[in-house]
């Protein structure tokens, strides 16, 4: 892939704005289009080309980023996108579902072009930066071709298979990790707020839980790969008497015992389902079921 490749990039609200500045920095001829025009000008000061419609955008680029609102703003580009596109690359980092990243890749295949998705993980700032990064799902040889252009936007690039909706996947598994981390520390700091401890002061006890939890990974997924539960330390049962503890506690502290109780609720479950005697990792069997 020769250095220099023409891009599009088709949205210029705050990320696209972003997206656009870096390819244009990194040396990529950038073709530039929104619905409100007037966002393109500060771009264009900088060398960009403005675009009198989707289209043009779409004719002038090799590599054709798109980034706005959702899937429904999507859809109603497509007509005017898809016109044009055959033979070109298109690379959606318009945040959606795996559904939607699904769905909108057989509608690139059917008008003759290639996909990628990609979830961004960064603020618009960040763009371009050592701390940008992005995840990019569809072909390996269509991402292999275009990884060198893409890494205009920063070097946090990784590929994370063939399957358009890995990205977006991979996206919610992460922020759903971050939510119950996060939820976990609060409800910690409200407990411990209620004795009289400030947040501040939970700081280094929680950061080395944080640290203990994630030596555990590795060895909890190998379980779930293989479907095996030992209990190498505490077994399920223990665990949910902890939990109700600590539902106790919360009650008695007067904060809310919400989490702590829909906590001892999945263990609950796992127990009923057998896997009382189970290491923790295990609860992975109550997580791979609908709620019924
Ligand atoms: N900002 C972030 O920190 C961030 C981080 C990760 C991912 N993202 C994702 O990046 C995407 C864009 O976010 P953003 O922050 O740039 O949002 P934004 O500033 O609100 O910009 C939205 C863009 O979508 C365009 N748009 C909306 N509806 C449209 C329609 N019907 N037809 C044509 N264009 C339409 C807007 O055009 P107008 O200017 O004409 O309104 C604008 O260019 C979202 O999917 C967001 O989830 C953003």
């Amino acid at each position: 892939m020769r250095k220099e490749v023409p891009v599009a990039v088709i949205g210029l609200g705050l990320m696209g704005q972003a997206l656009a500045g870096a390819f244009l920095r990194a040396g990529h001829p950038t073709t530039v289009w929104n619905r409100t025009a007037a966002k393109a000008d500060p771009l264009v000061a900088e060398g960009a080309a403005r675009a009198g419609s989707v289209a043009e955008a779409v004719a002038a680029g090799s590599l054709v980023v798109v980034c706005v609102t959702d899937y429904a703003a999507l859809a109603g580009l497509r007509p005017l996108i898809g016109a044009v596109l055959g033979g070109k690359v298109l690379v959606n980092l318009t945040s959606g579902t795996s559904e939607e990243a699904r769905e909108a890749a057989e509608w690139v295949d059917a008008v003759g072009a290639e996909y990628l998705v990609g979830a961004i993980m960064s603020m618009p700032q960040e763009i371009g930066t050592a701390e940008s990064f992005i995840l990019y799902s569809g072909p390996q040889a269509v991402f292999e071709r275009y990884e060198a252009v893409l890494r205009a936007l920063g070097d946090g690039v990784v590929h994370l298979g063939d399957d358009h909706g890995l990205s977006t996947l991979y996206a919610g598994a992460g922020v759903s990790l971050m939510w119950s981390l996060l939820n976990g520390f609060l409800h910690g700091a409200a407990l411990l707020g209620a004795a009289g401890v400030d947040a501040s002061a939970f700081v280094p006890f929680a950061r080395q839980n944080i640290e203990t939890a994630a030596g555990w990974l590795a060895g909890y997924a190998r379980q779930v790969d293989d479907g095996v539960y030992p209990a190498l330390d505490a077994t399920i049962e223990s665990h949910a008497a902890a939990m109700g503890m600590l539902v106790h506690e919360s009650e008695v502290a007067g904060v809310n015992a919400s989490l702590p109780r829909f906590v001892k609720d999945l263990a609950d479950r796992a127990i009923a389902e057998g896997h009382g005697g189970n290491g923790y990792a295990a609860m992975v069997e109550v997580f791979r079921k609908p709620r019924v």
